[in-house]
């Protein structure tokens, strides 16, 4: 099969699928390790599906800010004396100065994009874009009883097919997008992780009525953006809540997304980790950012005022049906209040209805067989994030996500992800060594004799 000018035929440390912020993170964790072990770097590729790097582009909404400190970059938990920091990134930007002065912890969204790009480019020479992972095969070396190497298969934008070999492996494909059951994306059904580039395809004057299912950032975040962008429209709000509820990022619930907290997860009871669900969701999830609550409700209220009410909100309301014929789409919503069902006809629905998390089977296929589950049916993880495998197969699979059960809140979220990256990359290099240790001498050194 061909194989891509940038790739290599040798055995790679690891591979990493994907490039996100957690496997750019993983990156700048090798490159910083490869500095400090120059003479045995462990060597890397990674490969990312988009033509470019991308960090949810299609929500990088004017205004919208990042829930986590810009000291939660890719590197700064973990060295804070990394070139890949968001402060390096702001003096290289000069704008270091400027930022002090604006005395705000959390930068907007496309600064964020911006500082990512800058270190993705940084690291772009061990980086496929533009091709999809889409197959990985346990391969056994001659004279081996394990399969210690992986084989990882991938293809370009132009259905070109190549084949790498790696020790490791380290899933990091991010969230998937959710819709309701029965419900397909379309140019007039959209998920908000498609949002940007669908609404920029439609001409504004043809959107005269809109609605914005769910009650999580990403919903109250489009529903203000469709408010301001649409001035001539109807915007309604289908909320499943009988309102927003805030995400609480106060100091005591935060401390849920520290790195010691994964320990305290990760070895904890069954009950300890439940209570973490349980009392602390609303850190994250279908919550929204108290501003964007107080933006909104603002609108609101300054309509009651003036009289020109387009903004409607329909509480404990939840979406039953889609029909869509043509331009036509009509979204039956069912009234939590009553049961009450309402046929409401809308230009464009955009279900911001969450995401499911990452499930490495999807790519594992037939490989996923070596990996042991719990007796929940969830995938066994070391607290190093690899799978917990069979005897038969010694090569690793890491997991940068997808890990929630395991080691907590902050898994999918960027606020843990300089240490795990460390802790990833502490893990490949140690097993090495170990691998090396306990492999025969060649015959061709003699034994010492002292
Ligand atoms: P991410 O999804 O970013 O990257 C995965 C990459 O893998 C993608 O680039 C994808 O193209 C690629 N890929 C997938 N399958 C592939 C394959 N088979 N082959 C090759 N490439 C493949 N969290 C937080 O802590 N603070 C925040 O401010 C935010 N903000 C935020 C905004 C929005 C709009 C969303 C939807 C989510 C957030 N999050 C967040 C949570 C979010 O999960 C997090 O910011 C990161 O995206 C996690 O980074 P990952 O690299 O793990 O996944
Ligand atoms: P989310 O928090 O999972 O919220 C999904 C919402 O959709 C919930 O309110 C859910 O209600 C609702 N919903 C699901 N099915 C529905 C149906 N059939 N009818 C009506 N409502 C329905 O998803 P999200 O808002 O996309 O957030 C995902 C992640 O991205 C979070 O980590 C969030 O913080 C992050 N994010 C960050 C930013 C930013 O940094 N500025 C922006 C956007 C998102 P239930 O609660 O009943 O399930």
């Amino acid at each position: 099969m061909d194989t891509p000018g940038s790739l290599s035929q040798e055995i790679y440390d690891v591979v990493g699928i994907g490039f996100g912020p957690s496997n750019l993170s993983l990156a700048v964790a090798l490159e910083e390790q490869g500095a400090s072990s120059a003479q045995h770097p462990v060597t890397s590729h990674f490969f990312e599906r988009q033509p470019r790097f991308g960090w949810h582009r299609n929500m990088v909404l004017p205004s919208t800010t990042m829930q986590i400190s810009f000291l939660k970059d890719l590197a700064t938990f973990r060295n804070p004396q990394s070139r890949f920091s968001f402060i390096s990134f702001l003096h290289a930007s000069n704008r270091l100065v400027q930022f002090v002065n604006n005395q705000d912890f959390f930068p907007t969204r496309q600064e964020f994009h911006q500082y990512l790009e800058w270190a993705a480019a940084g690291l772009s020479d061990r980086v496929s874009y533009g091709t999809e992972v889409t197959a990985i095969r346990p391969v056994t070396e001659p004279g081996a009883t394990t399969a210690g190497l992986l084989e990882v298969e991938a293809r370009d934008a132009h259905g070109t097919v190549s084949v790498v070999t790696a020790r490791n492996v380290a899933i990091s494909t991010g969230l998937v997008p959710r819709l309701p059951q029965g419900v397909t994306s379309d140019e007039r059904v959209w998920h908000s992780s498609e949002f940007l580039s669908r609404f920029n395809a439609q001409d504004p004057a043809g959107l005269k009525s809109v609605a914005v299912v769910g009650a999580g950032q990403s919903a109250a975040e489009i529903t203000r953006f469709l408010h301001d962008k649409l001035p001539h429209a109807q915007v309604c709000a289908v909320i499943p809540s009988y309102g927003y509820s805030v995400a609480d990022d106060t100091p005591f619930a935060n401390q849920v997304f520290d790195p010691t907290a994964v320990d305290d997860y990760y070895y904890g009871t069954e009950n300890a980790r439940e209570a973490f669900w349980r009392y602390h969701r609303n850190t994250n999830y279908s919550v929204v950012d108290s501003d964007v609550i107080r933006a909104l409700y603002q609108r609101v209220y300054d309509e009651q005022v003036s009289g020109a009410k387009r903004l409607d909100f329909r509480n404990l309301t939840r979406v039953a049906e889609v029909r869509r014929a043509g331009d036509l789409t009509r979204v039956v919503l069912r009234s939590l209040l009553d049961d009450s069902a309402e046929e409401l006809a809308v230009d464009a629905l955009v279900f911001a209805t969450g995401y499911d998390s990452l499930d490495p089977a999807r790519l594992l296929g037939g490989t996923d067989r070596y990996f042991l589950r719990d007796a929940a049916g969830r995938h066994r993880v070391e607290r190093d994030y690899r799978l917990v495998s069979t005897p038969e197969l010694s090569s690793g699979v890491y997991l940068q996500g997808g890990t929630e059960h395991s080691h907590g809140l902050s898994s999918s979220l960027l606020s843990n992800i300089a240490v795990r990256s460390g802790e990833v990359a502490d893990s490949i290099v140690l097993r090495r060594t170990q691998r090396e240790l306990d492999r025969p001498l060649s015959g061709d050194i003699s034994p010492s004799v002292a």
